[in-house]
């Protein structure tokens, strides 16, 4: 079972993301995993260098190549292996940021990003788009950059950018590929974890049927 949190930065897909891991464990200890990207391989750590310190972007090209070998990375030693031990993975953030994100700044489109990433890596059984206006998103953002006394946004976090981002999110939502489920990250935190649960259960109970 691979369920999958998408959404621009700030929509609270982390916490609800941490949550719902420690909920399926609570129940059957041992059983889910989550993983976020970027990851933590050596590709994951280049791309987060060069987002916090840089000045200038990193060119379109090598922007994608590091997160296509990210993932392909966190598909080879984290969520093949976990599948097939039959744990249920939790993903924050994966091929569908790539699509939104990088989709939204070069020379190919979300469909194309997909389509690359679909070669190597499986698709979700779910996935949960979090939406939020883009101005409380960043508000967010700043709070938790004061809160734990962080810099700037990142250039990624800027609103035009993040409009855009939004728009890719919602088109892929909207495309009817996937089982996919717009979660209106306004809502508050308990709330929103009841109602993802329920997503979770009722598909959990068509995979064993
Ligand atoms: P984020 O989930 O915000 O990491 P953290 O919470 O540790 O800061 O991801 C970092 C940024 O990377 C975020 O702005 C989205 C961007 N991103 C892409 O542009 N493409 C991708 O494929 C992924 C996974 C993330």
């Amino acid at each position: 079972m691979l369920v999958c949190f998408e959404g621009i930065d700030g929509t609270g897909k982390s916490t609800q993301a941490t949550l719902l891991e420690q909920r399926i464990n609570e129940k059957a200890p041992g059983t889910a995993i989550r993983v976020a990207e970027p990851t933590n391989s050596p590709h994951g750590t280049k791309i987060r260098e060069a987002m916090m310190g840089a000045k200038e972007r990193l060119s379109f090209d090598e922007e994608l190549d590091l997160f296509v070998q990210d993932r392909k990375y966190n598909v080879e030693h984290n969520i093949e292996p976990a599948l097939a031990a039959g744990k249920a993975v939790i993903l924050d953030r994966y091929y569908f940021s790539t699509a939104a994100y990088q989709g939204t700044s070069g020379r190919l489109s979300w469909q194309e990003i997909i389509d690359i990433n679909e070669r190597f890596a499986p698709r979700p059984n779910v996935l949960l788009v979090f939406f939020l206006p883009v101005d409380e998103a960043l508000q967010r953002i700043d709070k938790d950059a004061k809160d734990a006394k962080r810099g700037s946004r990142s250039y990624m976090e800027r609103k035009d950018t993040l409009e855009k981002v939004q728009a890719a999110f919602r088109d892929i939502h909207d495309s009817g590929r996937y089982d996919s489920h717009a979660i209106d990250a306004a809502r508050p935190v308990g709330e929103l974890q009841g109602l993802i649960w329920s997503i979770y259960q009722d598909h959990a109970r068509k995979q064993r049927s």
